[in-house]
């Protein structure tokens, strides 16, 4: 992938790297990883050919809003998508989604099919539907405790279809299990419309609160 004003390449002789700063919200998971791959203030900060291609693809997997991803040019395996479809809601954060993943109208040049997305629940993303941490400057609090269990699951993973309502929620389609934010899985089902305006008072689910709250996003 050519270099963009967003898209960043760092190109290593088995596996070259790519990091969209438009979903980072600075997790700091590469950061973090043992061996060197990411360090902070170094340059280039990504270097590919510090680990195997294999720790490279192993470390950009972790990055959970699908900012870094990555293309094997040594015959490796590409990056697949989880068994199963996940949501977590982070204690005052977004929604991490994994799984086989179409996210409905994303920009032009950010794929729909992904792996691993951070969706905005605070309403206050400039770049929806992904996080772009504004819920810290907003000061958006939810723990992300979870009451209802779903109706369940039609067996596992299979394609997760997430789109917008116009002005209202995210609107899930597909199996899905929803993991509170002490981690526990509480919910699984098949259809989900959540939260996006950040005024529902049963989050992570929709409850008809945006109409009161004049959310307006595409
Ligand atoms: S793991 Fe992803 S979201 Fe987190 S700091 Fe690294 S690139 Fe950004
Ligand atoms: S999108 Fe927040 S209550 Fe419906």
């Amino acid at each position: 992938m050519a270099d963009s004003k967003s898209v960043h390449t760092f190109s290593g002789a088995h596996v070259d790297v790519t990091w969209d700063s438009r979903l980072c919200i600075h997790v700091g998971e590469c950061g973090r990883a043992e061996g060197g791959l990411f360090v902070g203030g170094r340059k280039p900060w990504c270097q590919p050919d510090l680990v195997s291609a294999d720790e490279v693809a192993q470390v950009v997997e972790r990055c959970p809003t699908g900012a870094l991803a990555y293309t094997r040019k040594d015959g490796g395996p590409a990056e697949a998508a989880p068994a199963r479809n996940t949501v977590t809601v982070a204690n005052n954060g977004p929604l991490y989604v994994t799984g086989d993943l179409r996210v409905a109208g994303a920009a032009d040049d950010m794929p729909g099919t992904r792996t691993r997305v951070a969706l905005c629940r605070c309403g206050q993303s400039a770049n929806k539907p992904f996080c772009d941490g504004r819920h810290e400057k907003v000061g958006f609090v939810d723990r992300g405790a979870i009451g209802s269990v779903g109706k369940g699951v039609e067996g596992d993973g299979g394609v997760l279809e997430i789109k917008r309502a116009k002005n209202g929620p995210l609107l899930l389609s597909g199996n899905v299990e929803i993991r509170a934010g002490s981690g526990r899985v509480a919910w699984r089902g098949t259809k989900a419309a959540l939260c996006r305006c950040g005024q529902s008072g049963n989050k992570p689910f929709c409850d008809g609160s945006h109409a009161g709250a004049g959310f307006e996003a595409e």
